[in-house]
């Protein structure tokens, strides 16, 4: 048997390396945006502060005793010299002005999501953190009012640094913090860096040299990321970073050409018909399907990319597949090799795992720069019986995964990841997103944001997997792998979290398996805690992460019970106490919260605050969080501490 290697031992080693090449000064850690805080201590009943009541206020909430600081807002310059956005003149059209996009593409873009956090000597850290989407009804004045009288198209022909402006807005910022009382960027950092939708890189794996995603000549083979979900970081110290929702930024496709082989592509996961989200085709050719049709097939992937090596490419793993990826969650199997966990989300799609094929080798780090490109893609189902299987897919192995069903090669298999994984029998989900593993016990949970669909006629293990229909407030799945190896294709499973107001509705104290038919919207399970008193009401959880006492956190984006705002939960996973939700933060409203990663220290929680005011705009504001006043409101990175220093987050 090998011996296992503590997860902590791994990253000593690895980061010897960093010790070298980062800042000639010790790293600390580079744990895992799920894992962080991994070393091994008994876990207290329950984290201690007094909970929160849930809030509509349009600030951020916090227990008494802690602090909320913000470190990064959308337009905070990030480089020396680099202009700073003027919050109080988007009003007047700051955004719009010629220079804007310039001014962008050096500063903190918009709507900040999943992040990774890479501690360095001195106490400083480097922090990744992923800008999914524009919302130009709040960065824009005249964007809401043309969207009411149907010219979006005009307005960007109007605007001609509009566009230029979300494409420098998206991507992911890379930036130094220094913690000197407070976190703040230090602008001088030779690792700062933007990633745009214009930012060259590189394909790998399976699909690399695919024909569908050929560059035009002169043009690199990738430009840019979009999108960018969850998040998550690897033993090997590298960022991944999860695309999405990438279908909303192509147009036309109705116009377009598509082959056979690109419709099958696109089948279950495409461009828009007419016009795109955010209308990027009427002042860039690159998002018009008719002029591009495979363009947006170059979306839709795990991303990684080295945050302390600027000369390293950034590579899209095709190895990991091509779906709606919202994170990427890598451990260490027993025997070594990475194993990396992936939600897909949509209503009905599935969750993944990928194994290399290789170890993770501490010693060498040249090995692992590429060990996400060979291995093997796995997707659950999930039977009634608590049992599971992960189904390996492989081209060729499967009767439905061969010529017969038009999969030429495994490349063709990663691009028709949903198709490939429907045909093999996985279990589909309500909308599966982010993946934590428990530091201390290695058990999976997965969050299911909730699926308000019509009632579909659900076999009985999606029903297990899935009690509730509708399921407005999503629920969390928890997974222990068979041996507590992750790299096991079998596992056991049950419902950890049935999520809802347990006051309000039926709370289940026994475990929810093998139910005849639905569970009704309502009807609630906190782990088997059953003292409703006690539980934060909660919904839709969306990112997840884990303390190094083994608590999960659990952050929200959808309509709360109540209609209160989003927050930030907490509750343990073992003991009597296991599944006792309580609420920590509450964020300003129209913002979901995202990010969730503690310190290596344990002392500091940081959430990325996405959309705050969505629902509103520049012209009718919901939110002028975080700078108050009339400024328009502004995503933004916040740290969370207690106010003893040395003291833990929750505990
Ligand atoms: Fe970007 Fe599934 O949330
Ligand atoms: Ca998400
Ligand atoms: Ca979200």
């Amino acid at each position: 048997m090998v011996e296992r290697t503590t997860f902590s031992d791994l990253l000593a080693r690895r980061l010897s390396r960093r010790k070298l090449m980062a800042d000639g000064g010790r790293l600390l850690t580079a744990a895992s945006a799920s894992t962080f805080g991994c070393s091994v201590r008994s876990a207290p009943d329950s984290p201690s502060f007094k909970r929160i009541e849930a809030s509509s206020a349009d600030r951020v909430v916090v227990p008494e005793g802690y602090t909320v600081d913000v470190v990064l807002r959308w337009g905070d310059p990030i480089f020396e010299g680099a202009a700073a956005l003027d919050a109080e003149r988007v009003p007047d059209g700051a955004t719009l002005q010629p220079g804007a996009s310039a001014a962008q593409g050096r500063q903190f873009g918009f709507n900040c999501d999943g992040m990774g956090l890479f501690a360095m000597s001195g106490g400083r850290a480097l922090v990744c953190v992923n800008h999914e989407f524009p919302s130009p009804d709040l960065m824009f004045p005249g964007w809401s009012e043309a969207r009411q009288t149907r010219s979006r198209a005009d307005f960007v022909r109007r605007h001609a640094e509009c566009v230029p402006v979300m494409q420098a807005a998206v991507g992911l910022s890379v930036v130094e913090l220094g913690h000197v009382g407070a976190w703040r960027p230090e602008f001088g950092s030779r690792f700062n860096r933007r990633i745009t939708a214009h930012t060259a890189m590189e394909f790998s794996g399976p699909a690399r040299g695919h024909r569908l995603l050929a560059a035009p000549p002169g043009e690199p083979p990738v430009m840019g990321t979009l999108g960018n979900c969850a998040a998550g970081t690897t033993p090997w110290g590298t960022y991944v970073t999860a695309e999405e929702n990438v279908g909303d930024y192509f147009g036309n496709m109705g116009a377009a050409a598509i082959s056979a082989e690109l419709g099958l592509a696109y089948e279950r996961f495409g461009p828009r018909i007419r016009e795109s989200n955010y209308r990027w085709e009427f002042a860039d050719s690159r998002f018009d399907v008719a002029v591009r049709p495979s363009e947006c097939l170059k979306y839709g992937w795990i991303v990684e990319l080295d945050p302390f090596d600027a000369s390293q490419p950034i590579k899209k793993r095709t190895a990991l597949g091509r779906f709606k990826h919202e994170g990427a969650t890598t451990v260490l199997a027993g025997d070594g090799r990475a194993v990396v966990y992936m939600g897909d989300d949509e209503a009905g799609a599935h969750f993944y795992k990928f194994v290399s094929a290789r170890r993770f080798e501490p010693d060498s780090p040249d090995r692992n720069r590429d060990l996400l490109d060979e291995g093997t893609l796995y997707v659950a189902r999930l039977a009634a019986d608590g049992s599971g299987e992960w189904l390996p897919l492989v081209w060729g192995q499967h009767p439905e995964l061969g010529a017969a069903q038009g999969f030429g090669s495994q490349a063709d298999v990663v691009i028709r990841c949903r198709e490939a994984a429907e045909r093999l029998g996985a279990t589909g989900l309500d909308r599966p997103e982010d993946v934590a593993v428990n530091p201390l016990t290695q058990r999976v949970y997965l969050a299911c944001t909730q699926n308000n669909g019509a009632d579909e006629a659900k076999d009985l293990d999606a029903l297990a997997a899935n009690p509730r229909t509708p399921n407005p407030h999503g629920h969390i799945l928890e997974f222990i792998e068979s041996n507590d190896d992750a790299a096991a294709t079998s596992f056991r499973w049950e419902v950890f979290v049935l999520a809802g107001d347990p006051a309000a509705d039926r709370l289940h104290a026994a475990p929810l398996t093998r139910p005849e038919g639905p569970l009704a919207a309502g009807e609630t399970y906190f782990a088997g805690f059953d003292d409703a008193v006690e539980l934060s009401a909660f919904a839709n959880p969306d990112n997840l992460g884990f303390d190094g006492f083994g608590n999960l956190w659990i952050v929200t984006d959808g309509t709360q019970p109540g209609g209160v705002n989003n927050g930030c939960f907490v509750c343990p996973t073992q003991g009597p106490n296991r599944g006792a939700v309580r609420q920590f933060m509450s964020g300003p409203v129209g913002a979901e919260v995202c990010g969730c990663t503690i310190s290596e220290d344990g002392h500091t929680l940081f959430l990325t605050l996405q959309h705050p005011g969505s629902g509103g705009s520049v012209e009718a504001p919901r939110s002028h969080w975080p700078d108050g006043g009339t400024a328009v409101a502004r995503p933004s990175l916040v740290a969370i501490e207690p106010g003893a220093a040395g003291a833990r987050v929750g505990v």
